[in-house]
């Protein structure tokens, strides 16, 4: 790695952004931060630089913009930050009847989880396929796995970066190009924590975002490829094949029904 070459983390304010982002410190690799929480991202990037000696860039964005993208990219631009990891995290979701959801909230939503994701790959791989040089993970979710009613939209977006993040990891792979689709279960975070969804009742244990990222990092030292978090996903990844489609949006509305 060059004094240039980073890993560029969206989301790194909190949760499992911020975890990669601690992890990726620890093996020494210069970061660039994305999120909207300017003082969080300075304060871990500040505490990143003393305890590991790395280079770690702050960027305050909002990635539910329109232009985002081509605004991230002018930026990294202009500070020379060559980007070797490409960690699309940022993500968020609402929970409630679709109709009674603003439409502003789930086109922002749409913008965030799909089209900046789409952007940022569109706009770095080509470097990447160039120095054949660097890797992609996509933060997706269980969620992808199959409807979710009452966050329909969520998980509708969840579908778009799996599928999509798995084409591209065939695309990628005659040139070396790691692609990692990671995907989570229910994870101890914000999200759930002080998010939109704080009225769901969800029953079972949730993973720790240490635990996300672990198998995150494990799957990129491993070849990149679909990746769940733990026995329990996998178990019900599998399960659902037994089941009628239709069967399993009945059953998980129950999850989310506000
Ligand atoms: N927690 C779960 O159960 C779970 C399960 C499966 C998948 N995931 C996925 O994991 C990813 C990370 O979520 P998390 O669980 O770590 O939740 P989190 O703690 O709420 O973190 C979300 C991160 O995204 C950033 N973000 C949100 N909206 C943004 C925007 N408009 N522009 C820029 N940054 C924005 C937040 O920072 P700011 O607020 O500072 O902007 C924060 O850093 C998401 O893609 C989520 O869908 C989570």
């Amino acid at each position: 790695m060059n004094s240039k070459s980073y890993a560029l983390i969206t989301g790194a304010s909190s949760g499992i952004g911020e975890r990669f982002a601690r992890a990726l410190a620890r093996r020494r690799m210069n970061l660039a931060l994305v999120a909207r929480s300017q003082e969080k991202l300075e304060a871990l990037a500040q505490e990143l630089k003393n305890t590991h000696g790395i280079q770690a860039e702050v960027i305050p964005l909002d990635l539910a913009q329109p232009g985002a993208a081509q605004s991230l990219i002018q930026i990294l631009k202009e500070r020379q930050i060559e980007v070797d990891l490409l960690i699309n995290n940022a993500g968020a979701g609402a929970q409630g009847r679709f109709w009674e959801i603003s439409l502003e909230r789930e086109e922002q939503i749409l913008r965030l989880n799909v089209q900046t994701l789409l952007e940022l790959c569109h706009l770095l791989i080509p470097a990447m396929i160039q120095n054949r040089r660097g890797a992609i993970i996509n933060v997706s979710s269980t969620a992808s796995f199959q409807p979710l009613p009452y966050t329909s939209v969520y998980a509708a977006t969840k579908s778009f970066v799996t599928h999509f993040s798995m084409g591209l990891t065939e695309e990628l792979r005659p040139y070396g190009i790691k692609v990692v689709t990671l995907c989570p279960g229910p994870t101890q975070t914000n999200f759930f924590a002080a998010g939109e969804y704080r009225s769901m009742r969800f029953r079972g244990a949730m993973q720790s975002p240490e635990e996300v990222v672990k198998a995150g990092l494990r799957a990129l030292d491993h070849g990149g490829g679909l990746t769940l978090c733990s026995a329990r996903d996998n178990f019900l990844l599998f399960m659902e094949r037994f089941i009628p489609r239709s069967w399993v949006a009945r059953i998980v509305a129950g999850m989310f029904k506000p």
